[in-house]
């Protein structure tokens, strides 16, 4: 638990009257808690009472009736919870998160990181936050785009280009996707194939298993799990598959969104230009599986967060070699998911979603591609 001193401007019309600017600030104490999704606003004397109660051991409740009030406001928001009985849905949602071995200030950021219902897209044009250009003129200049050099630093070779330098120089993320073009399956499987699916397996002793993959993972736990969002592939009815790193198949959720579309720009927090992609990855963290062995730890969090990148990149990389452009994004509404597939987010949690697919001939959403790798290189224009 997190207790935020937070200060919200108000406008003030006394103020202005009086002479001041109008605007006047009011002190909240707001507490985050790992176990609820809100943050709860609570007064001085509520919050002194939460902060003196144990959070191992049951206590009666007060005889006090102030106390006792203020003990059953604190219970009705869920930031105390009763040994049994009702409510019990704080409770369970504390176990979880208890039996799940997080490090305490990780809870809190996983927990209350999560959007629902955001539109970055449209909330970068109503905040003027588009463009590179837009960015400087509301936020100033970033810092320099590298540190001063160093006196007498070594100069390097150059490599001469090869395969590999090639294939890296070949990703853009791609913002533009073709509708008309299905992706046929075997190229989905492909990615699948070579970025997700376990390559080996060893295992240490019975029913205690380890996967080798194609990309690292912290502690060779291999936490993420990979929901794919199929939206125009060939041979594939449109819907949402979990798949299966060992068995290399995809199994179709047995709830599915009403309308694609719709969940795919929610899901994007309104950023059409990814919501095309012929497939989508949801990468959703087992944290049970990396907290197994890093358990209570201050880095299982990072650690996590490092192992979607390197998904992210392995993607990426594929995607390229197979002629398709791709994309990852943290910008998502992971309530969007959750709700669908009934995650607990302290358990199964939304990190990051990626994409591929062919793009499109013509670029309708800007690209970064000042070396011209992708849109003049490859005959797009
Ligand atoms: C962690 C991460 C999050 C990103 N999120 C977004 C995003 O929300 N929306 C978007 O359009 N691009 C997103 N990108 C793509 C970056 O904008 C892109 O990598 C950057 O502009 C450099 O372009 P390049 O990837 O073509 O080299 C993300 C990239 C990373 C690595």
């Amino acid at each position: 638990m997190a207790v935020i001193p937070n200060e919200q401007p108000l406008f003030s019309l006394e103020n202005l009257l009086a002479g001041g600017t109008g605007v006047e600030f009011e002190q909240q104490l707001q507490v985050r808690a790992a176990h609820l999704d809100l943050p709860v606003v609570l007064t001085p004397e509520a919050c002194a009472l939460l902060l003196e109660t144990s959070a191992e051991q049951w206590r009666l409740l007060p005889e006090d009736t102030r106390a006792r009030g203020l003990v059953q406001d604190l219970l009705a928001v869920g930031l105390l919870i009763v040994e049994e009985g009702e409510p019990a849905q704080p409770r369970q949602s504390d176990q979880r998160v208890r039996d799940g071995h997080w490090w305490a200030l990780s809870a809190i950021h996983h927990r209350h990181s999560r959007w629902a219902g955001v539109d970055s897209a449209s909330d970068m044009v109503k905040n003027h936050l588009v463009t590179a250009q837009d960015l400087v003129q509301q936020l100033g200049k970033p810092p320099a785009e590298a540190p001063d050099r160093q006196a007498g630093a070594i100069a390097l070779p150059r490599a001469m280009p090869d395969a590999v330098a090639e294939l890296l120089a070949g990703r853009t993320t791609c913002r533009n996707f073709d509708p008309d073009r299905p992706l046929p399956l075997d190229v989905l499987a492909g990615m699948l194939q070579h970025v997700l699916m376990a390559q080996a397996q060893v295992e240490t002793e019975p029913g205690v298993r380890f996967l080798k993959k194609n990309v690292p993972s912290a502690g060779s736990l291999h936490p993420l799990e990979a929901f794919v969002v199929a939206r125009n592939v060939e041979g594939l009815s449109t819907g949402i598959y979990h798949y299966h790193a060992v068995a290399h198949e995809l199994g179709r959720e047995a709830t599915q969104p009403e309308d694609m579309d719709g969940f795919c720009l929610r899901l994007l927090s309104g950023q059409h230009w990814f919501a095309s992609a012929h497939a989508m990855v949801v990468l959703v963290c087992r944290f049970g599986r990396n907290f197994w062995k890093y358990r209570n730890h201050a880095k299982a969090y990072r650690a996590v967060s490092l192992d979607v990148g390197h998904v992210s990149q392995a993607l990426y990389t594929a995607a390229t070699a197979k002629g398709l452009g791709a994309f990852v994004t943290a910008a998502i509404n992971e309530s969007e998911i959750e709700s669908l597939l009934g995650f607990d987010p302290m358990v199964d949690g939304a990190l990051a979603v990626c994409g591929f697919g062919w793009r499109a001939d013509a670029m309708a959403t800007a690209e970064f591609d000042p070396a011209g790798q992708v849109w003049t290189h490859w005959g797009q224009t």
